[in-house]
């Protein structure tokens, strides 16, 4: 009865059944499980844990926190639902603790005498935004395979490319290159991970979007730096 074959015939267990089929599919952990690590509630999938609408996650992408998961949204600051922004983030990233995402919500005005929110308090201040906006800078998008350093701030409207890397304790302001690595505050340009032709066919590639078995496949490939071993 070891053969997993047999036992799933002959059982009528369902999570058995269900831990048997895991077993003979192996092509890498189940997405939709919150915490893939067993017995380390630490790091998550992180779509599996999002409960506000205006943040979207991609699968495998997964989050570190060293004290509590559910810091990741307690660290999307200013997200207000009647701004409307958006925070995308693509499959397969790696983000580490205490990164933070400043929205558009934190946004006050730059270019007026003041930059106080006087509207906010009302008893006769109520109109001082009459005719006036805020800035927006529009939604924050996360390629695939980005992986964000402890401690980085990515501040509104950015987009950071596939592939990107963000040094720890980084505040972004600028949007991010494809496979390019970023450090520092503001966050400038450290290197680009591979040359240019490269990229391109990275990008063209775009081997996030495989099916589980073909990435399953490639692992070696992936987890290597030579291009022309990929296999169907
Ligand atoms: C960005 C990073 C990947 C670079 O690693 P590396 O390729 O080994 O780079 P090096 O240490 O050789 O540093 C290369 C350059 O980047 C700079 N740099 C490295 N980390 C930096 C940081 N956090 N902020 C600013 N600059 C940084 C170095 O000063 C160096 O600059 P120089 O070439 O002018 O001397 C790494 O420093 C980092 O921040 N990793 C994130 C770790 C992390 O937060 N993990 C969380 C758990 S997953």
């Amino acid at each position: 009865m070891n053969d997993p074959v047999i036992v799933l015939y002959f059982t009528t267990d369902r999570s058995l059944l269900r831990q048997l089929m895991k077993i003979m599919r192996m092509h890498g952990p189940d997405k939709n499980e919150v915490f893939p690590l067993p017995h380390h509630h630490k790091l998550c999938f992180l779509k599996n844990i999002i409960t506000t609408p205006n943040i979207e996650v991609g699968e495998y992408t997964y989050y570190d926190d060293l004290e509590d998961v559910h810091n990741f949204e307690r660290n999307v600051k200013y997200h207000f639902e009647f701004t409307g922004d958006k925070l995308k983030i693509g499959k397969f990233c790696m983000i580490a603790s205490g990164v933070s995402f400043i929205m558009n919500g934190a946004n006050h005005l730059t270019k007026s005498l003041s930059a106080y929110p006087f509207a906010i308090f009302g008893n006769g201040w109520e109109h001082a935004m009459d005719g006036r906006e805020y800035p927006v800078k529009g939604d924050t998008v996360i390629g695939n395979d980005v992986w964000i350093g402890h401690k980085a701030t990515i501040m509104p409207g950015i987009t950071i490319g596939d592939g990107a890397i963000i040094a720890a304790h980084s505040v972004v302001i600028n949007n991010v290159e494809p496979y390019s690595i970023v450090g520092g505050n503001p966050a400038k340009v450290i290197r680009k991970r591979f040359d240019d032709e490269t990229i391109d066919h990275l990008l063209e590639l775009r081997w996030w979007d495989w099916s589980e078995e073909r990435i399953t496949r490639n692992l070696h490939v992936l987890t290597g730096g030579n291009l022309n071993l990929i296999v169907p």
